[in-house]
């Protein structure tokens, strides 16, 4: 019989995406064996899902779901697609905003919300999952409800639950008497080995706690999260969890991100006639940005959230170093104030050089990550990344800090084996950084041959899901092995 499982995320490509998390929830269910696994997935029917895709859904049914002292709506819809079954739980209430995400105190009765109506809905529209598969802090509650009071229920007693770290950063902490008053948890739940740390409640914390595996993104980031640096103070639990804690690194969609087929590109390549054909994108690029037209310069692209994480304050510090080389920059971002103003400010500073575009664009996203000859991204942390699969894929030579899944994913450049696939460096520091890009750019401009077989090498590096999938499904059956 094939096992069921049941992700809970959210957000989710291509309903929803303000990250990562979406590209993975998004994907990774395609990946698994079907003749094993049958994989469905729980998102929130959020108002800003644009129109052409709620057209889509199907209205299942409705009911009122017991939430503390209220009762609330609670709407199923759902769509088959690429052959995945997909759940959008409904609320105008909740899920309204032109955001998945608003202010904390909101979304943490938000989310108390949309995970218990998640495990809900399950014996409503008959999917009883072996694993229910939670991503993020925004499901850190199903675990702790599933535990606290559904296994109670004979339809609910033998589910498992995994909990997937994408970032450690954000855990969903509030005050306690308002998290109770939300969720109905009874008070025994809010202590130090549960749902409490440091006198708040932790959403992130809880599914830690009570779900029956941990996962995050990357091996190298689940050594980290151990430690005080990356540990975000939850470092003692992680630490307590060691055995029950695997570092998975992300895929990617092979099929949404192929230079071959892209259609959101100027013109395709492939690892046989990227020589002759990527730079088509870059002047295509420089011409739509107002970048100095020249195929000749180096680009250098970023596509990010602007925020700490990214280590945009190093950029900051030795960009006015930096744009004194042969080189351009083009920015895809958006985030804090400060790093957006920033970027800005340097385009009208390096006019022709820079380009600051602040705002959201999936499509113009594909075009940097086709045009540009490197891509930056010096992360104080990074779980795991899917930017620099992206550059790797479309032969674009990541330039990263060591840390967390860059450290997995990109092998820095040895001169002397020709070996390795993008240029690394270890501390965060600023000078340490500009000295990898202009180690790059003297690959770039004076070893060009080696820098193209290393294009190719980049382009050939399998970073497809097949085996983080695999990997799941070893963890899921050892999981359920492990319950008999
Ligand atoms: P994180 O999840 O921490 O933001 P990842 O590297 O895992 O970092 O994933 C970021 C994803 O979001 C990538 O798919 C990247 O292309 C995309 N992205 C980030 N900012 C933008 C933007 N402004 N426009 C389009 N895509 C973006
Ligand atoms: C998070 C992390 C990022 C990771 C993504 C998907 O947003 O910041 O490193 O790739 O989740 O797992």
């Amino acid at each position: 019989m094939r096992k069921k499982v049941l992700f809970v995320a959210s957000e989710c490509v291509p309903f929803v995406k303000t990250g990562g998390l979406a590209d993975v929830v998004g994907s990774l269910p395609k990946y698994f064996d079907t003749e094993k696994y049958e994989v469905r997935v729980i998102i929130p029917n959020y108002i800003c899902i644009s129109s052409a895709w709620k057209e889509k859904m199907n209205f299942v049914t409705s009911f009122y779901m017991d939430m503390a002292w209220r009762s609330q709506y609670v709407g199923i819809l759902e769509m088959e697609y690429e052959g995945i079954r997909y759940y959008f739980i409904d609320n105008e209430y909740y899920f309204a905003g032109d955001r998945p995400y608003g202010y904390i105190h909101e979304d943490v009765e938000k989310f108390a919300f949309f995970s218990k109506a998640a495990l809900s809905i399950l014996p409503v529209v008959d999917y009883q999952p072996d694993i229910v598969h939670c991503h993020d802090w925004q499901t850190g509650l199903v675990p702790v409800f599933l535990k606290d009071s559904f296994h109670a229920g004979e339809f609910y007693a033998g589910m498992k639950s995994i909990m997937t770290i994408h970032n450690l950063k954000f855990q969903g902490i509030w005050n306690i008497p308002a998290i109770q008053d939300a969720t109905g948890l009874d008070m025994s739940c809010f202590t130090s080995d549960k749902l409490e740390a440091f006198g708040d409640a932790n959403y992130l914390k809880g599914g830690i706690v009570y779900s029956d595996h941990v996962t995050t993104v990357s091996r190298t980031y689940a050594e980290e999260i151990k430690t005080p640096f990356f540990g975000e103070h939850l470092d003692g639990l992680m630490r307590a969890r060691a055995n029950s804690l695997t570092g998975i690194v992300n895929g990617l969609d092979y099929g949404e991100w192929n230079p071959e087929t892209d259609q959101k590109i100027r013109k395709n390549y492939s690892k046989e006639t990227f020589r002759t054909d990527k730079v088509k994108n870059k002047t295509e690029l420089q011409k739509e940005l107002g970048l100095e037209a020249d195929k000749k310069k180096m680009l250098i692209g970023i596509v990010s959230r602007l925020t700490d994480q990214k280590g945009f304050d190093l950029i900051d510090c030795v960009m006015d170093e930096l744009c004194q080389d042969e080189i351009q920059i083009v920015v895809l971002g958006t985030g804090e104030e400060r790093y957006e103003n920033m970027f800005r400010h340097f385009e009208w500073k390096y006019s022709g050089k820079v380009a600051a575009c602040i705002y959201y664009s999936d499509e113009l996203s594909h075009k940097i990550y086709a045009a540009c000859d490197a891509f930056l991204m010096p992360s104080r942390f990074e779980p795991c990344g899917l930017s620099q699969l992206m550059s790797l894929r479309y032969g674009t030579l990541p330039i990263v800090r060591e840390t967390g899944g860059l450290k997995d994913t990109v092998e820095p450049y040895n001169e002397f084996a020709e070996t390795g696939t993008g240029f690394g460096f270890t501390n965060y520091n600023a000078h340490e950084m500009l000295g990898a890009v202009r180690y790059a750019e003297s690959i770039y401009y004076d070893k060009k041959r080696s820098w193209n077989k290393m294009v190719k090498r980049a382009m050939e590096a399998d970073y497809s899901w097949k085996s983080s999938a695999k990997q799941y499904e070893e963890l899921y059956e050892n999981m359920l092995n492990a319950a008999i």
